[in-house]
Parts: C-alpha cells; sequence; structure tokens
C-alpha cells in the first residue's frame, strides 16, 4: 500500500469536532517502520495537535529518529499545506531532500520537498560560534 493509502486509512480516526478537518500524515522513518498520525483537537486547544506531530511523536516513541519521506492528506480543494510549526518538525528529522507527498482525498497530488516547505531554515549550524 503507498503512504498515501496509509495517510488516507489513518484520517479517518483524526478526533476533530471543532474544526471538522480531518488529516491523516504517514511517514517512512530509516528504519523503514511506517509511522501514522491524525489530527487530535481538544475543547481547551481546538487547533489540538497536527496529523505531522502525531505521526512523528509515534516516530520518536517507536525508536527511530529520521524520516525518509512523509504524506499528508486531507479532503480540501488541493493539496493541504503543512502548518509552519509541522514544518519545523518535519525538517527536525528529514533531510531538505525528503520527499514530501501532499494530497487531497479526491485524488490531487502535490509533490514537494522538506527544503521547498521550509527555505533558509534555522538548524545547529548557526549556533557553531557558541
Ligand atoms: N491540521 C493538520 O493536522 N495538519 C495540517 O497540515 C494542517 C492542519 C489540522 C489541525 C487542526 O486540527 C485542523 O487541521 C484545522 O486547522
Amino acid at each position: 500500500m503507498s503512504l498515501v493509502e496509509d495517510a488516507r486509512r489513518v484520517r479517518e480516526n483524526a478526533h476533530a469536532p471543532y474544526s471538522k478537518f480531518k488529516v491523516g500524515a504517514a511517514l517512512i522513518a530509516g528504519s523503514g517502520k511506517v509511522y501514522l498520525g491524525c489530527n487530535v483537537e481538544n475543547v481547551a486547544y481546538p487547533e489540538g495537535t497536527c496529523a505531522e506531530a502525531g505521526a512523528i511523536a509515534a516516530m520518536v516513541a517507536g525508536g527511530d529518529t529520521s524520516i525518509t519521506e512523509i504524506a499528508v492528506i486531507a479532503d480540501s480543494p488541493k493539496p493541504v499545506s503543512p502548518c509552519g510549526g509541522c514544518r519545523q518538525k518535519i525538517a527536525e528529522f528529514a533531510s531538505g531532500d525528503v520527499r514530501v507527498t501532499l494530497a487531497t482525498t479526491d485524488g490531487v497530488v502535490h509533490q514537494t520537498t522538506v527544503a521547498a516547505l521550509l527555505p533558509g531554515s534555522f538548524d545547529a549550524d548557526y549556533m557553531s560560534r557558541v
């Protein structure tokens, strides 16, 4: 099954009673294992936790430390765009050339990369004088 199909399936489990906007994410880690995430909202913080963040949390809890590919899917008019915070979280574990597949539930797919999503990102090199 493709990573987009994994993301499509886990999206069904999203807890999004406030936005009604369900998102699914699936990633392949350095070990080859696939980790899944969906958005989880709550009454105090209705924006909740993004699907991408959920998949990354599952990956870290599973003992993996790198992302080799990631896919995100939502029922949106065009392929869903990860929020700024999620772009930084993905970049923490992925090199710039890692493929990011953004998809709609009706089959529109946009392929991009971590570097394209987060150009000029802050990294540890900026702290090399410390
Ligand atoms: N959301 C994600 O899970 N991922 C994205 O890339 C964009 C937004 C979620 C957060 C919130 O639960 C809902 O979509 C509306 O912002």
